[in-house]
């Protein structure tokens, strides 16, 4: 019998969630979870195929999944709306940009262990993996040094509501910063476009106002509330994600010391070593899409409507693409791995989360060379329905 697997399970135990997807992949590649009601499809090829065909599979909010979805921006809309949206943001990440997004990265990272405690332990997601991406998206949107602490409380706030697992209480309190937060991008874009700086809020709204051209004038542009929508899923997108990455990876070099000594040993084994921790972490689990017609994958007959499941998390493991998937290799080449998805909607952050999570950990290496996990602790798992990571990882060196 195929193991239980739930994709939306707040975390799972690495070991029997890895079974469970194996034998999904073996048995059932594309199953029916009678549950949530909707197909998981478990197999490189498939998630693959499902990715490259949005206009059988839509990324539109439509069918059951996950609470916060609906408001996803750009990631949940599909064809000429997709298009635009994206046409104008991608002009904000341009290799120029991302590279010197990159540079800071490395800084931050410096920063962050020049703060670190002299009783040489911490705790590494919150002093380590939060402040990098934290402060990229900041300097992406053009957050003043000031506003640093508020936008800390409101980035809080986007992982509780995006968690899907908090309480009514905690979920008002976040609600509450997050209205907050919208009223202070409101004003930020209503600013920039009186006076632009140098930030990739910017460049946005810049490249709107060329797009509208582009795009056959005032109807094209992307109203005020669609860009402070995208600068609130920059914090959903790029954040939480990076952060993850981030930290298991840390938890992933604890857990290969052989692997971690090579990286330690020669740098450029950071190529494929940022792949294959993506790889390995996976941090976005699944995305869904919606059958726009009836249609079949691998035999079952899949109806108009009802939601699929593209599980990055098993597709990453899959036997017939990847060489002894459940081995962590620094130098893994090729590593076709699909966790910034495929197709139209591939991560527009890819490389810049690749920077982030290559400039925090390869920084600690380098500088904090005897960091492990503190003695007697184990990591925390973070309690999301959608993302895997840690929620503590408890270090010393
Ligand atoms: C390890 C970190 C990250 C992971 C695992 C990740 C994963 C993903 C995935 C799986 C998608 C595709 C969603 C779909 O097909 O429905 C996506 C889209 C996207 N990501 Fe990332 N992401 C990461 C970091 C970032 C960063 C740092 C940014 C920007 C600062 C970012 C911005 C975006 C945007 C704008 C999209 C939407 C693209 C579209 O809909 O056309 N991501 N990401």
């Amino acid at each position: 019998m195929t193991p239980a697997y739930d994709v939306l399970a707040p975390f799972h135990i690495r070991a029997e969630r890895d079974v469970a997807l194996a034998a999904l992949r073996r048995d059932d590649p594309v199953h029916w979870d009678p549950r949530n009601g909707w197909w998981l499809v478990t197999r490189h090829a498939d998630v693959r195929d499902v990715s490259r065909t949005p206009e059988l599979f839509s990324s539109e909010p439509r069918g059951p999944w996950h609470a916060f979805e609906s408001h996803f921006s750009m990631q949940a809309m599909d064809g000429e709306p997709h298009r635009r949206h994206r046409s104008v943001v991608s002009r904000a990440f341009t290799p120029r940009m991302v590279a010197s997004l990159g540079e800071s990265a490395l800084r931050y990272a410096d920063e962050a262990i020049d703060a670190l405690p002299v009783s040489r332990s911490a705790e590494f997601v919150s002093e380590l993996a939060v402040p990098v991406p934290m402060r990229i998206i900041a300097d992406m949107l053009g957050v003043a040094d000031g506003d640093l602490d508020s936008f800390r409380r409101w980035t809080d706030a986007v992982v509780v509501v995006a968690g899907g697992q908090a309480s009514a209480d905690d979920l008002e309190e976040a609600n509450r910063s997050l209205v907050e937060f919208h009223g202070y991008l409101g004003e930020m874009v209503e600013r920039r476009r009186a006076e632009p700086g140098d930030d990739i809020l910017s460049r946005i709204i810049e490249a709107d106002e060329e797009g509208a051209l582009a795009f056959g004038g005032d109807p094209a542009r992307l109203e005020a509330n669609e860009i402070t929508d995208f600068a609130l899923f920059l914090l959903v997108a790029g954040n939480e994600t990076t952060r993850n990455g981030i930290s298991q990876g840390m938890l992933a070099l604890f857990e290969h010391p052989e692997a971690r000594r090579r990286l330690a040993a020669d740098a450029t084994l950071w190529d494929t070593a940022a792949g294959e921790i993506l790889r390995w972490t996976t941090p976005v689990r699944a995305m869904r899409r919606v059958a726009m017609r009836d249609t079949t994958l691998r035999g079952r007959k899949i109806e108009q409507g009802q939601s699929v499941v593209m599980v990055y998390a098993s597709a990453n493991q899959d036997e017939e693409v990847f060489d002894e998937p459940q081995t962590f290799r620094v130098d893994r080449t090729p590593n076709d791995f699909l966790t910034f998805g495929l197709g139209t909607h591939y991560c527009l952050g890819a490389n810049l989360a690749r920077l982030e999570i290559r400039a925090v950990l390869s920084r600690v290496l380098e500088r904090v060379p005897g960091i492990r996990l503190a003695t007697g602790t184990a990591p925390v798992e973070s309690n999301s329905a959608l993302l895997d990571g840690l929620e503590e990882l408890p270090v010393e060196w």
